[in-house]
């Protein structure tokens, strides 16, 4: 008996419009009983409906197997009713890692040997929206928190993950030095699990020095765990050095059925909407998504064609080429 997956599409704002419908593409053309569904979400959405992340999305992300989302586009200034629905997403379906790979891909410029996995803390740290400013304006407020239980629940995340791969290794990456309270839990919590995987090394790093050797020498990472405004930062350096926030993939999870799968980037308004966006942040997405759903041949599949394609000079502009989105699908979809 073969089981269909079900795949929920929002594709957002900006470039989420051509990446989205890009991965699903890609996904259409393997031989698996896929059935997709729409869905929409973000700024567009919010100015039609008046709200960014309706009630029938959240119903879809939860009748699915998996969600493939693009990317919205959040004001910078407060809009009154308009909460991001990415935020909103994981904290609603209780998504509370957000796992971020990096290996090095055939692309120029790119330093090979590298593979690593960012897990990042998704559902609190600074981003859990409390936020004030003084009525005198002179001063703002933000709440940074941390618990045990989602530091700790990240940690094991992070040292099973380790457990599956190669190196079995994980970077405890804080900034306890200053932030003794926040930061000084964060840290006790995956020294406490860590203790629990004796199969698995690990050590610490501070943040500022994390950020250096990222730099300096990737290859020295395999899983690096931090609460989540580091890891947000982080993850966009380590999509830097194989070529870019056009080519990073993420997943979403957690411990129930809802997930989703997104490229790490923006709705890039300053490319949106000319047809040359790179796809392949979310495509590997979508590679990540068979592998969650248990697909992981699939999920293998997509990720040697998108190889292939680069190491075929097929190259969008962010790599330095001419590719335009659809050329690229195309010529990841002709090596599949
Ligand atoms: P961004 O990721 O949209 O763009 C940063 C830079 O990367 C831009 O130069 C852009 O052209 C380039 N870029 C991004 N995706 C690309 C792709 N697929 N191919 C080629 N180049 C690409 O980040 P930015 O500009 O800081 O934010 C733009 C909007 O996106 C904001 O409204 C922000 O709130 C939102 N945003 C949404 C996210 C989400 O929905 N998960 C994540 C990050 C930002
Ligand atoms: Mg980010």
């Amino acid at each position: 008996m073969t089981v269909g997956i079900t795949i929920c599409l929002i594709n957002g704002d900006g470039v989420g419009k051509e990446v989205v419908p890009a991965a699903a593409a890609v996904l259409a053309a393997l031989p698996l009983p896929i059935t997709f569904t729409q869905a929409e979400a973000g700024w567009e959405c919010f100015q039609k409906h008046g709200d960014a992340l309706p009630q029938a999305t959240l119903d879809a992300i939860q009748g699915a197997d998996a969600a493939i989302f693009g990317a919205t586009s959040s004001p910078s200034t407060k809009v009154e009713g308009y909460r991001s629905p990415v935020l909103t997403m994981r904290k609603h379906f209780a998504l509370y890692a957000n796992v971020r790979p990096c290996r090095s891909l055939p692309v120029p410029g790119c330093p090979q040997g590298i593979d690593l996995l960012v897990v990042r803390e998704n559902t609190e740290g600074m981003y859990g929206g409390r936020e004030w400013r003084d009525p005198d304006g002179q001063r703002a407020v933000s709440e940074r928190v941390i618990t045990v239980a989602a530091s700790e629940r990240i940690a094991r995340y992070a040292f099973e993950a380790a457990r599956k791969r190669a190196k079995k290794h994980v970077t405890i990456v804080h900034k306890a030095n200053v932030l003794k309270e926040t930061d000084g839990l964060f840290r006790e919590c995956c020294l406490r699990v860590a203790a629990a995987y004796p199969d698995v090394a690990y050590s610490e790093m501070l943040v500022d020095a994390c950020a250096m050797w990222l730099v300096k020498d990737p290859t020295r990472f395999d899983v690096i765990v931090t609460e989540n405004l580091f890891g947000d930062i982080l993850s966009d350096e380590t999509a830097g050095l194989i070529g870019g926030l056009g080519v990073a993939p993420s997943a979403n999870v957690g411990s129930g059925r809802a997930c989703y799968f997104e490229p790490v980037h923006g709705s890039a308004p300053d490319i949106a909407g000319q047809g040359i966006a790179n796809p392949i942040g979310a495509i590997l997405s979508a590679a990540m998504l068979l592998q969650h759903v248990g697909q992981p041949e699939a999920a293998q599949r997509i990720e040697l064609a998108v190889r292939r394609a680069l190491a075929d000079g097929v190259l969008t502009r962010d790599l330095g080429g001419t590719a335009t989105t659809t050329a690229m699908t195309e010529a990841i979809i002709a090596r599949l």
